[in-house]
């Protein structure tokens, strides 16, 4: 059975906006996206919001379900009790463009800033053989979405803008862990981690792994074995040089 449902939705743009409060219909089985659907169907036919697939893939719809950075197709609306009022607001560490949508061009100039995979030179097709553990571990950070919570919920920019400079974020320390763990590259990721991506200012609160709709253990997985893999070098720089030569 339906019944109505009280929002309050953040509206405005870069010059500023306020919450808007609603009442939508809510039927079985929705999720939080069918109901901005709605609103903006049936009262606020302008009510910007950034949407694709509607299968919790594209990465698209990401903003703040009572506060909580999420994906607004994978929020359940059975998840709230009927008489709650459900606040929806845009992604709050990047700039808001209109209503529900951000600038995300941060996290793009992040991802430019991480070198590409860099094989050995002398490498030809084909004279390689992954082992099934590389290729696994690997496997897991490919699964991101680039949504982007990760990066919206952790405390290093959500409220403090100039970190933003010297921090890429967990979504692309991640990307230079899975590098860094890739057999065969040969880019020195450890101490740029550190000295281009920020590496230190990762606290280790976990908050990005909490929220990331593809329940990546960024923090388990990624993170803290390359602040392992920075902290070894430090203590022995000699033993990190071997690793490098011999690991092929
Ligand atoms: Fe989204 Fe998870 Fe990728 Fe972060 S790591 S961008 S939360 S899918
Ligand atoms: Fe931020 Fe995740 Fe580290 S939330 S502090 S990057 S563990
Ligand atoms: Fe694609 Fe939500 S619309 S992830």
């Amino acid at each position: 059975m339906g019944y109505q449902g009280h929002f309050r939705v953040w509206r405005g743009d870069a010059s500023g906006g306020a919450m808007e409060d609603f009442t939508v219909e809510v039927n079985e089985g929705e999720v939080v996206l069918d109901v901005i659907h709605r609103l903006q169907a049936t009262q606020a036919a302008d009510l910007a919001v950034r949407w694709n697939c509607k299968a919790g893939k594209c990465g698209s719809c990401s903003a703040e379900v009572n506060g909580r950075p999420r994906l607004l197709c994978m929020t359940r609306m059975s998840v709230f009790a009927e008489d709650e009022t459900v606040t929806v607001t845009p992604m709050r560490a990047f700039p808001v463009i209109r209503d529900l949508v951000t600038d995300v061009s941060f996290n793009y100039a992040k991802a430019r800033e991480v070198p590409a995979f860099r094989p050995p030179e002398d490498l030809e097709p084909g004279e390689y053989r992954m082992a099934q553990v590389d290729v696994e571990r690997s496997q897991e950070f490919r699964k991101c979405i680039e949504c982007f919570l990760c990066q919206d919920t952790c405390h290093v920019v959500r409220d403090h803008e100039e970190n933003k400079e010297a921090f890429s974020g967990p979504r692309f320390l991640m990307r230079v862990a899975e590098l860094e763990m890739h057999p065969l590259d040969t880019a020195d990721r450890v101490e740029a981690a550190r000295s281009e991506h920020g590496l230190g200012l990762c606290n280790i609160t976990k908050c990005c792994t909490e929220v990331c709709p593809e329940h990546i253990a960024i923090t388990d997985n990624a993170l803290i074995p390359l602040k392992e893999r920075l902290a070894d070098r430090r203590y022995d720089p000699l033993v990190w040089l071997g690793n490098k030569l011999f690991r092929r």
